[in-house]
């Protein structure tokens, strides 16, 4: 994940704050509802009352099963034609050699430094990417039958494709994707660490250091696990292939993006059966397990808005100089945020239907509103009310802007003749590039009309033209790197989202030995940032944003991007064994 990410973890939903305010409805309050009484928002402050009565919105477990048609849940989907094997691999994942191997494997990944900062250099010029040297040496040396079996291709220098041909070659492979770069280690921080960032220090239970979460437990995880598949004498029918970008903390510039080109240009468009990298995760929320499968991606885009105004000595003023100006359109910006909307079919509303159907402890009043939500679109708007409450999940299901740069002037005696800020969007997967661009445009356009200036938007002469005007306004795309949500994956009966929720559910029962296989629920979702998938959109429709990393309960919750990084070596093998689940089924699937 890029480090602008600010939380990874979407399904944290904190509604749970309601339980303790229980401050009964006010008077003003109903006032307001009656004042705004026949308008959508009216049954919202209706419902926000009533969840502050914490014993009459709360039942400790509901029986959800009448809802479950909201939420299908494929079967759960063990191999079968390799089914031995599979029992096999998965009864020597428990045990201490294994454990005690794979550790060593991870550990050994962690203590290579890969980091990857923003606005490096290009391959040649920037020293810094030398660094992945002994980390390809290192694959090379711990992952001997990986390299003698399968072929492995450097993409611009340091970006790892591999692959392993399968018997049959009419069938499209299997793709699955990680990274090999982490986020830089702030020295400022290296006291904060509880071990030294680089050490791969395993104390029994966690194995600590950057990158053991992110992603070096996937792109390790899925070698070890080949590594393993090749010592049983697994061939795959299938052919498997691997991209391991190098600076997807840096956006994939120099690696996923040219490791793009050659896939497309070899496999072709829709090229593969499947992809599979680093994403969603589960966790436990309202009294069950949810794994949360990114079937999207927000979209991205920093909007720079630019006044120039006359210069002159600033003894003789005008009444506003352009940092003025500017400093009053931040403000109406920000005084007009875009309003979320959880459409229907959006990844985010069918995981609050998930959850509606699934979860047995959700708010009754959110799951009431959430099962009529279909049909209903004040119910819709009653559920969006509840469900915005959570910053997180509005921040999730809308576009947002934040204006993270600014600038303006050089000299206190002079008049600036201009002056600019950046404002940051992440654009709702129901939205569009263009869609920001007419919004920001409509926002600003009249202010900057009072304000005598001309306006440009993106490219366009929009005010002013021939007419004289005290200054400009230029809206821009602030460094050409602007990205459209992704691609919606096909869920429900898709062959492909069937093949991965059916594997999370088999891995999760079988890690812990249970019959019953719906102890863990699998929802459509999506998380704030975006992965090296922005890249491979073209290769197939079918990509997931998934490996199956247990991030415990709510208050278990660690931002990966900082300070003491760890994986419990539990969730790490049963990575392993979610990855060995995925191969098998995949190779045997008759439907992809
Ligand atoms: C696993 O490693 C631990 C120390 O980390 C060691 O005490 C133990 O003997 C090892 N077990 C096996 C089976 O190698
Ligand atoms: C806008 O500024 C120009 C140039 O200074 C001036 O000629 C024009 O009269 C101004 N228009 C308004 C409406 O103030
Ligand atoms: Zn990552």
């Amino acid at each position: 994940m890029p480090p602008t990410i600010i939380v990874e973890k979407e399904g944290l939903l904190p509604l749970s704050s309601y339980r303790t305010q229980g401050k009964p409805w006010s008077f003003s309050k109903a006032i307001t509802c009656l004042i705004v009484a026949l308008t959508c928002t009216c049954t919202s402050f209706y419902l926000l009352g009533v969840l502050e009565f914490p014993e009459l919105s709360f039942s400790e477990e509901d029986d959800v099963s009448s809802l479950a048609h909201l939420c299908p849940q494929p079967p759960a989907l063990t191999p079968s034609v390799h089914a031995d094997l599979w029992q096999d691999l998965g009864s020597s994942l428990q045990t201490e050699e294994f454990v005690n191997r794979s550790v060593d494997w991870l550990a050994g990944a962690v203590r290579i430094p890969t980091q990857s900062y923003d606005k490096m250099g290009p391959i040649n010029e920037d020293e810094r990417w030398k660094a992945f040297e002994p980390f390809h040496d290192y694959l090379q040396s711990s992952f001997p039958k990986v390299h003698s079996v399968l072929t492995v291709t450097k993409v611009n220098a340091y970006g790892l494709v591999y692959e392993w041909i399968g018997s049959n070659r009419d069938l499209k492979p299997l793709l699955l994707a990680a990274h090999q770069d982490v986020v830089p280690v702030n020295p400022d921080t290296l006291d904060d660490w509880v071990h030294p960032p680089f050490s791969g220090h395993f104390d029994g239970k966690l194995l600590w250091g950057r990158g053991s979460s992110d992603d070096k437990n996937g792109l390790i995880g899925i070698l070890s696990t080949i590594e393993v598949l090749i010592e049983k004498g697994f061939n795959p029918r299938r052919s498997i292939v691997l991209a391991f970008g190098f600076d997807e903390e840096a956006s994939g510039l120099y690696g996923a993006r040219f490791i793009s080109y050659h896939l497309l240009d070899k496999y072709g468009k829709n090229g593969f059966a499947m992809l599979v990298d680093e994403g969603g995760d589960y966790m436990e929320e309202y009294g069950k397990v949810i794994a949360t499968i990114g079937t999207a991606e927000k979209g991205y885009f920093d909007v720079r808005v630019e006044v120039e105004s006359p210069g002159g000595h600033s003894s003789v003023p005008p009444e506003h100089t352009t940092i003025g100006i500017l400093s009053a359109l931040v403000a109406h910006i920000e005084k007009n945020p875009y309003k979320p909307h959880l459409g229907r079919g959006t990844p985010m509303y069918e995981k609050a239907l998930c959850m509606a159907a699934h979860l047995p402890e959700l708010p009754k009043p959110l799951r009431e509103a959430l099962q009529k939500a279909p049909t209903s679109d004040s119910a819709l708007h009653e559920a969006e009310a509840i469900l915005f409450k959570d910053k997180l999940f509005k921040a999730l299901v809308g576009t947002t802007q934040a204006v993270d740069l600014i600038q303006g002037g050089v000299k206190t005696n002079a008049l600036p003749e201009s002056a600019w800020a950046v404002v940051n969007h992440r654009i709702a997967t129901d939205s569009s590039v263009a869609a920001v661009q007419d919004r920001d445009t409509e926002v600003v356009l009249s202010l900057a009309q009072e304000f005598n200036l001309s306006v440009t938007a993106f490219g366009k002469q929009l005010s002013g033209e021939g007419v004289p005007a005290y200054g400009k306004l230029v809206l821009s795309d602030a460094w050409g790197a602007s990205l459209e949500p992704a691609p919606l994956t096909p869920t429900g009966d898709a062959a492909a989202y069937q093949l991965l929720a059916g594997t999370v559910k088999a891995t999760y029962s079988s890690h812990r030995g249970l019959d019953d296989t719906d102890d863990v629920v699998v929802s459509p979702g999506h998380m704030s940032g975006n992965t090296d998938t922005r890249y491979y959109w073209q290769l197939t429709p079918h990509i997931f944003r998934y490996n199956h990393h247990f991030t415990g309960k709510n208050s278990l919750f660690q931002d990966i991007h900082t300070v003491n990084e760890f994986i419990s070596v539990d969730a790490y093998i049963e990575v392993l064994r979610f990855f060995t689940t995925l191969i098998l089924n995949v190779d045997e699937s008759s439907a992809l």
